[in-house]
């Protein structure tokens, strides 16, 4: 399949990735690297300078990576005439990123680089690494002037950043007194996702939606981040996060701005991302009593998918067997705002559920009135428009029509637009635009220090409501279900159902069947 060429370059770049034999790098940052090498998106002068504590050679690295990108690139196996070229270009350099000769060697190793290739390349620093070693990496960079060159150096972090409010505060800080805030580079994957980047581009290229969205015409939001799988080999980071720090602090909040923000008045990367955080400050601060009437939280049990039988989250390695840590989290949230005013926006991510799927619904109000016999109403629902993020990759309208048939019948239809059907090249990775954003300098879709911030604060009195008191009943749902049953209860509560799409494409029999 051909694939989207892309014009930008960057100048020389050397990645320096800390954590380089982990899991990110194999699965994600290396297959992301490669593509976009072959995208040729790359400049003629490149280096992955990967490191880590395991002793291996730059042979033993590379073979290790490849693995990787046969296993996990969205293009299968890697050509073994392109691997071969591609291969020079990667260093493994062994080190322990709390001892002084790890950034002198790297210092090094960017210096005969830079000699090598005649020119000044700009490095980038991939932290791929427990957040536990942000402070000490992030020191040694800056006093091993490492980061002196402003417009040429750049550091990336991942996700978690912070633990609650107040870590994350200090380390920005931190981060703030070393650095200035455009090298730094806070990652949220969703961003990078063509479908969550999208949004931005159905909701201000189109005028058709922008009057009807707001309080007088939608009734409320669902934004629903769904997965089958478990924590995995995780377990041990997991325990300390849970889903409303792993998902719902980061990716859930970051779609609900792109749902609610205003439309800003340019796409550059601080104005894009003042009217997001804008979202933030508007919405409602829960107090200690709010919580437990708007936000539910579960942990997923045993059970069989897809035939196969699966440990609940306590049996998992890692993971105590009495633990507290919630797998699923669903909240209720206000945006205290004109345009947002009374519309309650629901949002639940689990793991170990019935199906994966990332999708936002956007439910309209009904009719004024109705005037169609009363049996209609029997499959009357009401406009909705339903974003799904993956794995399915469309956007539907669903409207209400009139069945084919000598009787006055309405059925919901949807108006589709996919992505399958649409383009016949294959979009990128997220991982491959973030990286590439990151080498042009653009910050757009990455997380500024106070967005972050304004995500915990608005977080912290559910996490400090859930700490302090101890669920019972965990666990309280079963591996292949829909969560809790608390989580359909917050939404019943108002009339509302959680939405999910239907597994397969089905149309209906004259009768009214959906088969
Ligand atoms: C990560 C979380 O940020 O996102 C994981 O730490 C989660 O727990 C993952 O599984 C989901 O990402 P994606 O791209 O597979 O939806």
């Amino acid at each position: 399949m051909p694939s989207i060429k892309t014009t930008i370059k960057a100048q020389p770049t050397i990645f320096v990735i800390f954590g380089g034999t982990g899991d990110l790098n194999w699965r994600k940052l290396a297959p992301a690297i490669y593509n976009l090498y072959l995208e040729n998106s790359l400049p003629e002068n490149f280096a992955i300078i990967g490191t880590g504590r395991t002793k291996l050679s730059d042979e033993e690295f590379r073979e290790k990576l490849l693995e990787g990108i046969n296993k996990f690139s969205r293009r299968g196996k890697a050509d073994k005439k392109d691997w071969a070229q591609f291969c020079h270009h990667v260093f493994y350099q062994i080190s322990d990123v709390q001892k002084e000769e790890t950034y002198t060697e790297l210092r090094g190793r960017i210096e005969k680089l830079a000699k090598d290739w005649k020119q000044e390349p700009q490095v980038i620093y991939y932290l791929a690494v427990s957040p536990n070693f942000f402070p000490v990496i992030a020191r040694n960079i800056a006093s091993h002037k490492l980061s002196e060159n402003v417009d040429n150096t750049r550091l990336v972090f991942e996700k978690p950043f912070g633990h609650d409010l107040e870590s994350s505060k200090a380390l920005n800080q931190l981060l703030g007194e070393l650095f200035d805030e455009k090298q730094i580079y806070r990652i949220d994957h969703y961003l990078g996702k063509e479908t969550v980047q999208n949004i931005m581009a159905f909701r201000f290229a189109n005028s058709l939606f922008e009057p009807l969205w707001n309080r007088n015409h939608i009734e409320h939001v669902q934004i629903s981040v769904t997965e089958q799988l478990g924590v995995g080999d995780r377990g041990g980071y997991y325990e300390g996060a849970g889903a409303l720090r792993d998902m719902v602090q980061n990716h859930l909040l970051q779609l609900l701005c792109l749902i609610a923000m205003e439309a800003p008045t340019n796409f550059g990367a601080e104005e894009v991302r003042n009217r997001k955080v804008d979202v933030l400050h508007a919405m409602r601060r829960f107090s200690k009593e709010e919580v437990r009437l708007n936000a539910v939280r579960g942990q997923y049990g045993q059970g069989w998918i897809e035939g196969k039988e699966v440990p609940g989250y306590r049996e998992e390695e890692g993971v105590d067997p009495d633990s507290n840590t919630e797998t699923f989290a669903a909240a209720k949230f206000f945006i205290d705002n004109w345009r947002w005013q009374g519309v309650p926006f629901y949002v639940r991510t689990g793991k170990r559920m019935h199906q994966t799927a990332s999708v936002i619904s956007i439910q309209f109000k009904d009719v004024p009135h109705f005037i169609f016999p009363p049996e209609t109403t029997e499959t009357w629902q009401q406009n909705r428009l339903v974003i799904s993020i993956q794995p399915e990759m469309s956007i539907r309208l669903q409207l209400q029509a009139k069945r084919p048939g000598l009787e006055m019948v309405l059925n919901t239809v949807d108006m589709v637009f996919d992505y399958k059907g649409t383009y016949a090249f294959e979009a990128p990775e997220a991982y491959e635009t973030l990286l590439l954003d990151t080498m042009v300098g653009d910050q757009t879709l990455f997380m500024r220090a106070d967005q972050v911030e304004a995500a915990w604060d608005l977080l912290m009195p559910i996490l400090n409501a859930w700490q302090a008191k101890k669920s019972l009943n965990f666990p309280n749902y079963s591996a292949d279900s829909w969560g809790p049953e608390v989580a359909e209860a917050l939404i019943a509560r108002d009339g509302f159902h959680w939405f999910s799409l239907p597994l397969s494409t089905k149309k209906y029999t004259k009768d009214g069947e959906h088969i």
